[in-house]
């Protein structure tokens, strides 16, 4: 079985970027999203640069066997998971009795269940190849999030439990890492209606810097990486920030924004 790193929501943003970035640094890839033009446009490109073509896989993650779905190609094509990014996902904005339920109930599927299925399914292979697993959450993770309930949630699913499993799977010597982006210019603000406001400018980083500090960190085995010398002080700061007030004035900012 050949090794390779599973990416998941590669075909855009901070997904494609990490593509790049394993792909630089010698790793052949799997790369997986719903939009097959894309994947197949970044795997030439990746080949143009004279590294191994990655193989690629249209699929949508909310769908429950998607974890099942991977794991049969990957079987089928002869390879096997080395590393797992945990990458796709993605946000709503607005209140989360007026959302879709379904959407958001999707979005829980994507950030979470397959995330989960996806980080445990593949241990043994990791192990063998000596690999681990990039799970992307957000510096929302860190965060109450009124005006983006349910998004906010998962994100703070992603950090407790891969912090929990970095520590768990230390002994197996499979390392976790969680990436936590602030802001980053992508398809993310679109898809979820969310307007980038002179906080988020200040606090933003584009995806290719952002997928090199999350290889970085992950290489090194860090377990908690946040992106960004302003977003670290922001994590920083946070916990000294009562609830109560954080919650008006993160409540506030939105409105604001919804407003605008
Ligand atoms: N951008 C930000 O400000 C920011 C900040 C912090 C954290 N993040 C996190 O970073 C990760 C990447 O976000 P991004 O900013 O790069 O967003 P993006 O540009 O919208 O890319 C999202 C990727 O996820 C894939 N995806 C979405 N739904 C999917 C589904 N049902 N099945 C399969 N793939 C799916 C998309 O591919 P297809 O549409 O082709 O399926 C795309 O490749 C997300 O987990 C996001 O929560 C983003």
């Amino acid at each position: 079985m050949k090794p390779v790193t599973l990416i998941t929501g590669a075909s855009a943003g901070i997904g494609a970027e990490l593509a790049r970035v394993f792909a630089a640094h010698g790793h052949e890839l799997f790369l997986v999203a719903r939009r097959e033009d894309r994947l197949i446009g970044l795997a030439d490109e990746i080949a143009a640069g004279g590294r191994p073509r990655p193989a690629v896989l249209a699929l949508d993650l909310e769908r429950r066997d998607a974890p099942a779905r991977i794991a049969t190609e990957l079987m089928a094509r002869g390879l096997e998971a080395a590393n797992v990014v945990n990458n796709a996902g993605f946000g709503l904005s607005g209140a989360a009795a007026d959302l879709d339920r379904d959407e958001q109930l999707g979005m829980i599927d994507l950030n979470i269940r397959t995330l989960t299925e996806l980080s445990l399914a593949f241990v043994d292979s990791l192990a063998r190849n000596r690999g681990g697993i990039l799970n992307v959450a957000s510096v929302v993770a860190f965060l109450p999030g009124p005006g983006m309930a349910v998004y906010y949630a998962t994100k703070a699913y992603v950090l407790s439990f891969s912090e929990a499993l970095h520590r768990e799977l230390d002994g197996r010597g499979v390392r976790v890492t969680v990436l936590c982006p602030g802001p980053v210019p992508t398809e993310f603000q679109a898809r979820s209606g969310m307007r980038v406001d002179r906080v988020a400018k200040l606090l933003a980083l584009p995806a290719d810097g952002v997928a090199q500090i999350g290889y970085r960190g992950f290489m090194r085995g860090k377990r908690v990486v946040v992106a960004g010398v302003l977003n670290r002080l922001a994590v920083w700061l946070l916990p000294l920030v009562p609830h109560a007030l954080l919650l008006r004035v993160l409540g506030g900012r939105r409105r604001t924004q919804a407003r605008s």
